[in-house]
């Protein structure tokens, strides 16, 4: 497993963005924006890039495209656990599972061989899993029962290898259930040209922003405060690509 940096675009500066995925540490990416905000072709790019940059021994890519395909190539790095035809809520429900059972399994897996030798632990890819559209999810989880599902994954991810890469037209913070130290979990969060509220409750956790909030913030962001980054081409604050990277969590 190795450190991997997707890129994504650059800054008025020309600096090139990446996403950062470093293994052994708790590092998710989530990814806000409204309908025909782009999230499906950023998907689309994150996905190819890496199948072209990296082995699939370094890296595999599961995935769940449960509003149908979106990418748009063939590669024995990516496993698609989409099932046409099953309904969205069940699709992400059931591919949900059995992320979290690869999650067990490594982590079984990596108990055994701790008593050997770590370099079983070091050999094995790097799991990238993506999930695009998960807010239907928002409105059937009413016992939190997918909820639940995550929080273990999160639990487990940063010892196994793991990371998400989740779209959703709704910020994370409506992930109904999942307690803050894990709404945090993901430390790289991106906002395609939504509303200015949107941008700024997906980016800094301010669920229903207030206007005060919204202009200290607005005022972090042209300042480009560490980790804050807005992609050029895409720079008028109503219209953009904004992100925020934190560094991941190891703990
Ligand atoms: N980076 C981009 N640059 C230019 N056009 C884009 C870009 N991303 C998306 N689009 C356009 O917007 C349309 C909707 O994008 P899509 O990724 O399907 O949105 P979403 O998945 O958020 O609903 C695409 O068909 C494409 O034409
Ligand atoms: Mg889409």
């Amino acid at each position: 497993m190795k450190e991997i940096r997707i890129p994504i675009g650059r800054t008025a500066n020309n600096k090139v963005v990446t996403i950062p995925i470093v293994p052994l540490y708790r590092n998710h990416c989530f990814i806000a924006g409204e309908p025909g905000s782009g999230k499906s072709v950023l998907i689309n790019n994150i996905i190819k890039y890496i199948v072209k940059n990296y082995d699939k021994n370094e890296v595999m890519v599961w995935t769940c495209f449960p509003q149908g395909p979106v990418i748009d190539f063939q590669s024995e790095s990516v496993k698609d656990f989409s099932v046409p035809g099953k309904s969205t809520e069940d699709q992400i429900a059931s591919f949900i599972r059995q992320v979290f059972k690869e999650a067990d399994y490594r982590s079984q897996t990596l108990y055994d061989e701790r008593a050997m030798s770590y370099t079983e632990l070091y050999s094995m890819p790097l799991l990238i899993v993506v999930i695009d559209e998960l807010s239907p999810m928002y409105y059937v989880d009413d016992d939190d029962y997918f909820t639940e599902w995550i929080r273990r994954i999160l639990e487990m991810s940063h010892a196994t290898g793991i990371s998400l890469i989740f779209t959703s037209q709704l910020p994370n913070t409506r992930l109904s259930g999942l307690p803050h130290e894990y709404d945090r979990a993901f430390n790289i969060r991106i906002a395609l040209r939504g509303s200015y509220a949107l941008i700024l409750e997906a980016l800094y956790d301010y669920p229903g922003v207030m206007p005060s909030e919204i202009s200290e913030a607005a005022e972090n962001l042209s300042r480009g405060k560490a980790g804050d980054f807005i992609l050029h081409d895409y720079s008028d604050l109503e219209s953009c690509i904004v992100g925020r990277i934190d560094p991941p969590s190891n703990i």
